[in-house]
C-alpha cells in the first residue's frame, strides 16, 4: 500500500456534505474509467454550494490546489463531497473537499479524491468584492 492510500485510511470523512451522486457511464474515459476531471468538477460544485452561504452572490474559483487522486472511480459508485472551510479572507474563502465513494456492489465508503479549492466573490464586472461589504 503506498504512503498516499494510508493517509486514506480514516474512518470519517471531514466536513458537511455537500453533494452526492452516482458515477455514470457517460463519466467515463476511452478505458471504462471515471475521468478525474468529473471528480474535480463534482468537488468544485460542492465547494460553491457550501461557500455560496457565506459570500451570498456572485462567485468564482480562483485556484485548485494539492488536489491528489488516491483511488480510482468506478462506474456505478456514488460519490460524497464533503466541504470544511480552512480560510477565510476579504473576499475568498478556501475549503478543503474531501470525495468518498461507496462502491456500487456494498463495501466500505472510501476516500478517493481531495484538494484544497479557493472561491472569490466578485461583483457584476468580475472584480473582487469584499464578503462582509455585501
Ligand atoms: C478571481 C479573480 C477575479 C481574482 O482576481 P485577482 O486580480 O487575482 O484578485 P486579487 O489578487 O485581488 O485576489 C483576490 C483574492 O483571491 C485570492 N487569490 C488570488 N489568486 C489566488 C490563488 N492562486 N490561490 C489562492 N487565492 C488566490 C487572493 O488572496 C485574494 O483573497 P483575499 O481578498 O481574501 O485576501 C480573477 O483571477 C479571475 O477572474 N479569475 C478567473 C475565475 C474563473 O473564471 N473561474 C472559473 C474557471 S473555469
Amino acid at each position: 500500500m503506498s504512503e498516499h492510500n494510508e493517509m486514506t485510511d480514516e474512518q470519517t470523512p471531514l466536513g458537511e456534505l455537500a453533494i452526492q451522486t452516482l458515477a455514470m457511464p457517460a463519466d467515463t474515459n476511452p478505458s471504462g474509467d471515471i475521468f478525474g476531471g468529473w471528480v474535480l468538477s463534482q468537488m468544485d460544485i460542492a465547494g460553491g454550494i457550501v461557500t455560496r452561504k457565506t459570500t451570498r452572490g456572485r462567485t468564482v474559483t480562483v485556484a485548485v490546489d494539492a488536489m491528489s487522486f488516491y483511488l480510482p472511480v468506478a462506474v456505478g459508485d456514488t460519490i460524497c463531497c464533503y466541504v470544511k472551510q480552512v480560510k477565510s479572507g476579504n473576499t475568498s474563502i478556501t475549503v478543503s473537499i474531501e470525495a468518498w465513494a461507496s462502491r456500487q456492489y456494498g463495501g466500505e465508503s472510501l476516500k478517493v479524491t481531495e484538494g484544497l479549492f479557493t472561491y472569490v466573490a466578485v461583483d457584476q464586472s468580475g472584480l473582487p468584492e469584499m464578503i462582509n461589504k455585501r
